[in-house]
Order: C-alpha cells, then structure tokens, then sequence
C-alpha cells in the first residue's frame, strides 16, 4: 500500500515556533509516532506532506536517517488539496491509506482492520462515536451506508446531531482517489479542497464506502494545542504503565511515572514515583528505581538499588550496587558489581570495578578504579587542565583519603593508603602511605585579638 501522512498544517493553537507535528510526545515528535506506525504496515511508498517549519520537518527526517517521499503543501488549501501533493508519488496498483502528522496513537492494529475492511477497491474510513462531535466531520449514513461525510460549518443542525464522526483516517483505491481529488471543488463554508468530499464521489461512482473503529478513542485524537498534548501524553503514559504492571513491575503509582522511549525490565522491579526514563534503559532482575530519579540511555544490573533523586545517563551498574540518594552518574560510567556511589557524588567517563565504594562528595572524572577501593568523602580527580583531560588510575585496595585532590594524570598504586587532605601530584607507591600537608602546629602563648573601642 501506500501511505501518506498529512503535516503541513500550522498548528496556531500550539502558540509555538516549533511546527506542531514536531511537539514531543513521551520524548518522541507526533510525526515521529507516525511514521514508526506507518513503517510497521510496511507500505510500498511513504509520502510526507509538509508546509509550515517545511525545513524543521525536513531536518527531522534527515536526522532520523528516513527514506520517505516529502511534498511541499504551499500554500494549504485544504486536507484534499494536501493529498493532491501526493498523487506523483502514489502507484496505482494499491491502495493509499491517508494519515493525520498531528494523530500520533493509532495502532497498526486498528489501521490494518481499516485496511482490510476497505480491500482492495472499497473507500474505507476510521470512524468513532464521540460524546462531543464539535468542530470535526459528521458520517452521513442512509440505510446503514455512509453516503457522504458534513463538516462542522457546513452541517444543518440535524447533521451536527450525528455523533458519528470522520477520524480523517481514510484508505482509498489510488487510481479512483486521483480521479476523485482532480475533481474537487472549494465551494464551502471554508473555501477549502475536503477530502472527505471524495465519500460523495466514491458514492455517486458505486463505490462502496465502509468503516472501521479503533478500539479506543484516544487512537484518533489529534493534537491541536498544548492542553490536547498533556492530555495525550498522560493517557498514552498511563498506557505504558499498565503495560509494564501487566509484565510484572511494581509501581508505587502508575500515575506518576514518564518513560520517554523504551524501558525493558527483568522480574520483580520496582519503581517508586516521579521516575523518568529516556532512550533505552534496562532493568534487570530485582532492580529498585527511588522516587524522583531520571534514568537515559543506562542499564541497571541485577539486584542493584537507586535510591531517590539520582540522575543517570549512558552508563552502566553493576549488579548489587548501591546508589544514592543524589548521585551523579555521566556518560562513560560503568561500575562492576557491589559498588557504592553515595550522595552527592558525580561520576563521568569512568570504570570503577567490583566493591569499591565513594560514598560522599565526591568527583570521580576519567578514572580507572580498581576493586575494593574506598574514596573517601570531598575526594576530586582534577582530570583537567583548562586544556586536556587526563586520567586517573587508583589500584585495587587503594585507600583515598578524605578530601584528597588527584591532579591527573597520576597513580595511585595497588593498597597504597593517601593520607586525609593530599593533593597528589606525582604517583603513589603501592602498599605506602603517602600523603602531602603541611604539618600541624601549635602556637603558644597566642591570644585572640580583642576589640579596639573607640
Ligand atoms: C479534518 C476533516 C474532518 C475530521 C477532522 C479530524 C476535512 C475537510 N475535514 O478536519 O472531517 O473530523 O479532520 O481531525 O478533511 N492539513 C494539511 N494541509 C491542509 C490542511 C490540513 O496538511 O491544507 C493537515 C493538518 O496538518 C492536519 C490534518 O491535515 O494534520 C487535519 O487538518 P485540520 O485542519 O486539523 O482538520 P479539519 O480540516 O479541521
Ligand atoms: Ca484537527
């Protein structure tokens, strides 16, 4: 079949500069959601209308790496006008399914029963009976059979009574559907090309007009300002998160969870509230997420527990470990099993390997750390100069005492113990202490100054 995917509309109600089918749902543009449905039908030809932002759409697309067909839409005359766009793109040998850029949760499930119900030579609409029809197009019916579809403005009262209502969801037999758009008028309320005008003509050609209904009607609301989107995104949220109570993860309230691409989890998770969750992220077996931590692009290994308010992007945690609460954890991270990370510590571009633990205030920057290391509380990898980043090397049973600075590049051998307060500019023996201070002293008979009066 062939798909084509109506976005050139302005979307004034978003109030924004960005084009509306570039707004984010659950992290990911509505164009996005639509093309990802679309693709998975596997169509023979894609074809995206754009207009308004035409370059930002443009770039989207580039940046997703898509092979899809674009035509302009300039100036916007209409949905039949849109479609008109299309047509050089369109083989006639299939049918054309028509989507809305601004309609991002259908389910392909609900578009293939729009597909099959229509064949290969019937009009097929995707229809919903709504308690409130205002402002969209009325399905006309005469015996049961759509005979034609009535827009707001230009409907009798009666007409508007009808709750049945054009999704904007169509398929169409392509060499039929040029025929009929070649013979659109703009003689309405709105002086606009409707495609939905082609149900007439598919009617007066003895072509059959049918329907089908998505099984939910959130699959075919549109986004036409910022109060429709949050709408949307919480029922497409809480959609998520019944799905992953469904597989097993406890959530201390489907209510208050955001997962912004893909979340895998292994049995027995649990997820306490205000977790985010961008790009892919994986929980293993028995991982606990704290309350209000925003977890990107990272896996978590079994066992391991996050406690709240930790913010963890492209790394990795090993099994067991500990983190939080207020940790850090940067791209390049990648702790082994039964580490601990404590509160406020940051780490970045960092390998730390089995039991070793930082549990204070502390930076960890472009460091390789051994197993069974303790970085005490207020310890700093200076890892760069103001020109070069360096690398920090502590040994297996090091231990780094409290507030030390390691000026990189520099070693800290395996068991080597540095004493409280070093700043570490050469290498550290294995097995030694060593630290750098000033020694302490003592002064006799000071006294505190006292106050001058005046
Ligand atoms: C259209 C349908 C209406 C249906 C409603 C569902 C027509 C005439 N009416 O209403 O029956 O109930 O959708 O939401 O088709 N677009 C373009 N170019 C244009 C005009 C629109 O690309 O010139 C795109 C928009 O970006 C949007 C979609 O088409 O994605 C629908 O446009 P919109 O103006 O929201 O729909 P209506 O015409 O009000
Ligand atoms: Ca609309």
């Amino acid at each position: 079949m062939n798909v084509v995917i109506l976005a050139a509309g302005m979307g004034k109600r978003m109030q924004s500069a960005l084009p509306k089918v570039l707004h984010p749902l659950a992290g990911k543009p509505l164009l996005s959601h639509v093309i990802d449905t679309a693709r998975s039908l596997s169509p023979g030809r894609l074809c995206v209308i754009y207009g308004h932002g035409g370059a930002a759409v443009l770039d989207l697309l580039a940046k997703r790496g898509e092979v899809v067909a674009t035509a302009l839409q300039e100036p916007q005359l209409g949905t039949g006008h849109a479609v008109m766009q299309a047509l050089p793109e369109l083989d006639d040998n299939v049918p054309t399914l028509i989507l809305y850029g601004d309609v991002p949760l259908t389910t392909a499930a609900t578009l293939r029963r729009l597909v099959d119900a229509a064949g290969d030579d019937q009009l097929g609409i995707l229809t919903v009976v709504q308690d409130d029809p205002f402002g969209l197009g009325r399905i006309i019916r005469e015996n049961g059979e759509i005979v034609a579809i009535v827009e707001e403005k230009d409907g009798s009262e009666a007409q508007r009574a009808i709750q049945e209502i054009n999704s904007g969801i169509m398929v169409a037999p392509t060499a039929q559907l040029k025929r009929w758009l070649a013979s659109l008028s703009n003689n309405n309320a709105q002086g606009e090309y409707y495609l939905t005008d082609i149900v007439a003509k598919a009617v007066g050609d003895g072509v059959r007009v049918v329907s089908a209904q998505p099984d939910a009607q959130w699959e075919v609301a549109g986004v036409n300002s910022k109060v429709q989107l949050a709408q949307l995104e919480r029922i497409h949220q809480g959609n998520i998160a019944l799905a992953l109570l469904e597989r097993g993860v406890t959530l201390a309230d489907p209510a208050r969870i955001d997962v912004r691409g893909e979340l895998v989890c292994g049995r027995d998770v649990s997820i306490d509230v205000g977790c985010v969750f961008e790009g892919k992220v994986e929980l293993a077996d028995g991982v606990s997420i704290g309350a209000h931590s925003v977890i990107v692009n990272a896996r978590i290994a079994a066992g391991a527990v996050i406690k709240p308010f930790c913010h963890i992007e492209q790394a990795v945690v090993g099994a067991a470990s500990v983190i939080g609460p207020y940790a850090r954890l940067r791209p390049g991270t990648e702790l082994a099993e039964d580490v601990h990370v404590g509160n406020f510590v940051e780490v970045k571009n960092s390998q730390i390997a089995a039991h070793s633990k930082a549990n204070h205030l502390s930076y960890i920057g472009d460091a390789t750390i051994g197993s069974r290391v303790n970085i005490g509380a207020g310890t700093i990898t200076c890892n760069y100069d103001g020109v070069n980043k360096s690398r920090t090397v502590i040994e297996d049973e090091a231990f780094i005492g409290s507030d030390t600075q390691l000026i990189a590049p520099v070693t800290v051998g395996r068991g080597a113990t540095i004493g409280a307060g070093t700043t570490l500019s050469k290498d550290a023996p294995a097995g030694k202490l060593t630290l750098s201070r000033a020694r302490q002293v003592t002064v006799d008979g000071w006294t505190r100054p006292v106050k001058i009066k005046q």
